[in-house]
């Protein structure tokens, strides 16, 4: 078990050294080191067991440190951070050398956030150098809105986890990138696509919304806990014969004939936000039922709902 507490100077320490420490943001618990140290960054893919062509995303504490690492900020790219920062949102710009090319996986742009937590920002504020954090969890797993979760999988591998409560967002930032300083959406995330749009016109989203292309026709599968998920579009309740044995994921009322203990409600107020901050916490809960698979619902597909159905469908999807 690693140590967890709330001391931004022990953090520091094991970060000047080179260790990783776990972060809070307000999206999901990130696993950080020393963006500029290739030393450091190459302990982030090995405790993840994070295959070396899945570009991090860098953590800074204010727009005067992106411009240390980057060449170009795109005008949209200007009017999102100014809307957003500190935010669940991430841009791809092009990075300046001082970037390791192990960070960006030999990419030219570097996926860059300024997060929303007061124990991270001071931490930040107080390194030299930004952090490379991906989401604390081994490659594929649901990611960690909690210490607790860090500790239960990664503990064992890192020196401190800087404790800061429950992810209030929930899900992992909205990733934008720049072609020809045309915005598209990477990654559906924390910040829905209407905000966005209220900020910068019409954008694209990507296709599955994944952050690498996927195949056609084929979903990236991700997010997945240790059982297997189906839909419940894809699911007939009433021609199950053995609802005992089915733990279920629901967004606002309990199903009949489930028993109690194996369902989980997302929001009872049907609220998107609250339902997107319990979802990642549901499935670890659906991983430690007696039960051999899961139901989940889909959410209305709008604001938050369409980037928590993004990681249902990926929790869904078979390797
Ligand atoms: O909310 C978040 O974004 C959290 C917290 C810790 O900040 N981080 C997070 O990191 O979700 P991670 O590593 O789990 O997801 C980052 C995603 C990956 O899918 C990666 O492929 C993509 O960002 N990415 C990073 N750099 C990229 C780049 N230059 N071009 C395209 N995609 C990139
Ligand atoms: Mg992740």
């Amino acid at each position: 078990m690693a140590e967890t507490g709330q001391d931004i100077r022990k953090a520091r320490q094991f970060l000047q050294q080179d260790d990783l420490v776990a972060i809070p943001t307000e999206t999901v618990y990130g696993l950080a080191g020393n963006a500029y140290s290739s030393d450091a960054v190459v302990k982030i893919f090995e405790v993840k067991n994070r295959p070396s062509f899945d570009p991090l995303i860098v953590h800074v504490p204010d727009l005067e440190r992106v411009k240390e690492i980057i060449t170009h900020l795109p005008e949209k790219a200007g009017m999102l951070a100014e809307a957003f920062w500190p935010g669940p949102l991430t841009l791809l710009l092009e990075k300046r050398p001082i970037i390791p090319d192990i960070v960006t996986s030999g990419l030219s742009t570097v996926a860059v956030r300024i997060p929303d937590h007061p124990l991270t920002l001071d931490l930040l504020r107080s390194l030299p150098f930004p952090l490379a954090a991906p989401s604390a969890n081994p490659f594929g797993y649901v990611s960690p809105t909690t210490a607790r979760h860090v500790d239960d999988q990664l503990g064992a591998s890192i020196p401190y986890i800087l404790d800061g409560g429950i992810c209030h967002v929930g899900i992992e930032s909205t990733i934008i990138g720049f072609k020809d300083d045309q915005p598209e959406v990477y990654r559906l995330g924390g910040i829905s696509v209407e905000e966005v749009e209220s900020v910068i016109g019409i954008v694209s989203v990507r296709r599955y919304s994944s952050a690498k292309p996927a195949a056609p026709g084929s979903l990236e599968s991700h997010y997945a806990p240790g059982k297997k998920v189906v839909l419940a579009e894809y699911f007939s309740m009433e021609d199950s014969s053995d609802l005992n044995k089915t733990g279920l994921i629901r967004f606002k009322e309990p199903y009949p004939g489930v028993p109690i203990k194996n369902q989980t409600i997302l929001s009872l107020s049907g609220d998107l936000k609250e339902a997107a901050k319990n979802l990642f916490s549901a499935l670890r809960k659906m991983d430690e039922l007696d039960v051999p698979y899961v139901i989940a619902e889909l959410v209305p597909e709008e604001g938050l709902g369409r980037a928590i159905n993004d990681r249902l469908r990926r929790a869904a999807a078979q390797e």
